[in-house]
């Protein structure tokens, strides 16, 4: 008999590179909990990045250079349980992959500890020592170049990576140093769509686009924007639900019965044998035939007014 137990395989990264290569797009999204997690992965996704966004978009800090191992692993675990199929990627936080030494720790703890079956890693050429030696040691690395938000202090603001002719030609030679240190993906954030589109025709490995355009090999989005949770909207981004409303009125709706008395209702409590609770409070048959005054207490059980 097999140990391992039947149901649905996990997607490889070698799936993934079937999918690219049968011309699939791949619809990539974040998620940093278990029921989110399984619902994408009921849904089909493909591949869930646990994103260190999860610290703006869930702990409320102001950038992810905030972020630390343990707020990813706790994270990254939870989504792992909440999922099946989708393969899960957990992004390597601010500071985690400075040397090939911290790099290696760390994501194999994103790999043993927390199940994830692969790790990003922000940076092109800078980065490529770092993937290499990841993948050299069984690790899949996804790679993230053009915005990369863990050097927000550096790039002074969010915005668009490539626009000029250096930056396109830096941009070019990040995205071939990425693939060339064997990542088996690469995230294009915030690029020119026909710039992303040119990097896509000339690479092997999957472009995955966020505010890169249609000519991306799959696309990935921040969860709580596609589903309309976040206080603000990327210009990339296109909310398919509206949960902010959808919560908002629930917890309006919600306060109001219970200020109204109208929550809970019969449906919501349960009930016992009366009987049961007029002996418990001494209102039985047996308490009202006793001698009252006497005592207070009737058949040893403690009055309505002991209690
Ligand atoms: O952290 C994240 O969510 C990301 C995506 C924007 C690619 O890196």
């Amino acid at each position: 008999m097999s140990a391992t137990p039947a149901g649905p395989a996990r997607i490889t990264v070698l799936d993934f590179a079937r999918m690219h290569a049968d011309g699939e797009r791949i619809a990539m999204l974040t998620a940093y909990d278990h029921p989110t997690a399984e619902l994408l992965d009921e849904a089909g996704i493909p591949a869930i990045l646990v994103g260190d966004s999860l610290g703006q978009v869930l702990l409320g800090y102001d950038t992810t250079v905030r972020v630390t191992m343990e707020e990813m692993l706790h994270h990254t675990k939870a989504v792992v349980r909440g999922t099946r199929r989708a393969l899960v990627v957990g992004d390597m936080p601010f500071l985690s992959y400075a040397t090939p030494e911290e790099a290696l720790a760390n994501a194999g703890r994103f790999l043993r500890e927390a199940g994830a079956q692969a790790v990003k890693i922000e940076g092109g050429v800078r980065s490529a020592r770092i993937i290499e030696a990841l993948v050299k040691a069984g690790i899949p690395v996804m790679g993230h170049i053009g915005l990369t938000p863990q050097a927000i202090n550096a790039l002074g603001k969010v915005r668009v990576q490539g626009r000029s002719r250096e930056e396109a030609r830096a941009l070019l030679h990040d995205a071939l140093a990425v693939q060339e240190a064997g990542a088996f993906a690469v995230v294009l954030e915030l690029v020119p769509a026909q710039l992303a589109a040119a990097i896509t025709a000339r690479l092997r490995i999957p472009t995955i686009g966020i505010g890169a355009g249609a000519g991306c090999s799959g696309q990935v989005q921040v969860v709580t924007d596609v589903l309309g949770l976040g206080s603000f909207v990327p210009r990339h981004a296109r909310p398919y639900a509206d949960l902010r409303g959808t919560i908002l009125a629930a917890a309006q709706a919600y306060r109001a019965d219970v200020e109204a008395g109208a929550f809970p209702g019969d449906a919501q409590a349960t009930r016992m044998d009366d009987a049961i609770l007029d002996e418990v409070l001494g209102r039985g048959a047996a308490d009202r035939d006793a001698v009252t005054g006497a005592a207070d207490v009737a058949g040893g059980i403690p009055l309505d007014r002991d209690l």
